[in-house]
């Protein structure tokens, strides 16, 4: 059946990947516990904002140089990486990446204040691209799932509450960033990114402080369009590790670069699902404390 292979851990659902399947809390435990050092990066993103995109994005930042990284940014997935101690061979800067809610993300290095990076996308581009990315793995059994099974088991269902849920993954990390004063966190738009890319890259660069004249940062911008970023994805990048994840999983490669477009889920959405999300989202927002801007169309 579809979607039974899901962990559950508190009030949050995860993908089976390995360490999960595994012993699930033991993985998580030993995430909140790792150690990270002064220069590591950490991305927390819920699924299908944009991680890949902005992980090559500040790689290329952090090594001043508008060049693709061999690897892809599997290899420092923390939800992925069963010996989390093998990381500990890395060169720095090492950026890491994660859909795990903050609770369960390294503590040290948030209250150290190192640096830490989400991307924030509109709930229904996420939705869609998330049913693509399933059904295209066939991820928990979903290539055999319609888009209207989706959106009534994951969107609005019994499975709302994958990786936390959308609105209660952003609040749980505001408000920690909000009552803890030494947190420290940017924030990317997936819509303003794609939008104008060399100005969202410049402020990424301040925020890590790193050097980026205006050619740096539109040459990073070049190399990270979509379609060249798809192009490295499919020729040049080593997916080692997330393949042998899915292999594992008896799973086919996903499809990580599939449109890039802001607005697609207009494609998808039938009237009366675009109320009910609607609904939701309006319900999800009421008690927003924090800047959550959801911007569907550029
Ligand atoms: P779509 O499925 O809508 O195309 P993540 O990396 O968090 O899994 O997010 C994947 C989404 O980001 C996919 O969305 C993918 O195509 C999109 N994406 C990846 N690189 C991109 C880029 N350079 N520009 C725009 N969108 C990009």
């Amino acid at each position: 059946m579809p979607f039974e292979d899901l962990v559950h851990v508190d009030d949050c659902c995860f993908p089976p990947f390995p360490p999960l399947a595994k012993d699930a809390r033991k993985h998580l435990e030993a995430l909140r516990d790792m150690k990270t050092r002064e220069d590591d990066v950490v991305m927390i993103t819920f699924p299908k904002c944009g991680t890949h995109w902005v992980w090559e994005i500040i790689v290329m930042l952090l090594q001043g140089k508008a060049e693709y990284h061999p690897l892809t940014r599997e290899h420092v997935f923390l939800d992925l990486i069963s010996d989390l101690s093998a990381l500990d061979k890395l060169p720095s800067p090492r950026v890491f990446n994660s859909h795990m809610p903050v609770r369960w993300l390294p503590q040290e290095h948030f209250r150290s204040g190192r640096k830490v990076v989400n991307v924030i996308r509109n709930p229904k581009d996420v939705a869609v691209s998330w049913y693509c990315h399933w059904h295209s793995s066939n991820e928990l059994g979903c290539g055999s799932v319609s888009w209207p099974e989706f959106f009534e088991e994951v969107v609005v269902g019994q499975y709302k509450n994958a990786f936390g849920g959308y609105f209660n993954f952003q609040k749980e990390l505001y408000r920690a960033v909000k009552a803890n004063k030494e947190y420290s966190l940017h924030t990317l738009y997936y819509e303003k990114l794609k939008k104008d890319p060399v100005s969202e890259i410049l402020k990424l660069a301040g925020y890590l402080g790193v050097a980026c004249s205006g050619e740096l940062a539109s040459n990073i911008a070049d190399k990270c369009s979509f379609r060249n970023l798809k192009d490295a994805s499919d020729n040049t990048k080593d997916h080692g590790e997330i393949a042998k994840a899915m292999k594992e999983m008896g799973r086919e490669l996903p499809k990580f670069y599939r449109k890039g477009e802001v607005g697609d889920w207009k494609n998808w959405y039938t009237i009366s699902q675009n109320d009910r999300h609607d609904a939701m989202i309006k319900q999800g927002m009421e008690d927003i404390d924090f800047d959550l801007q959801l911007i569907y169309e550029i």
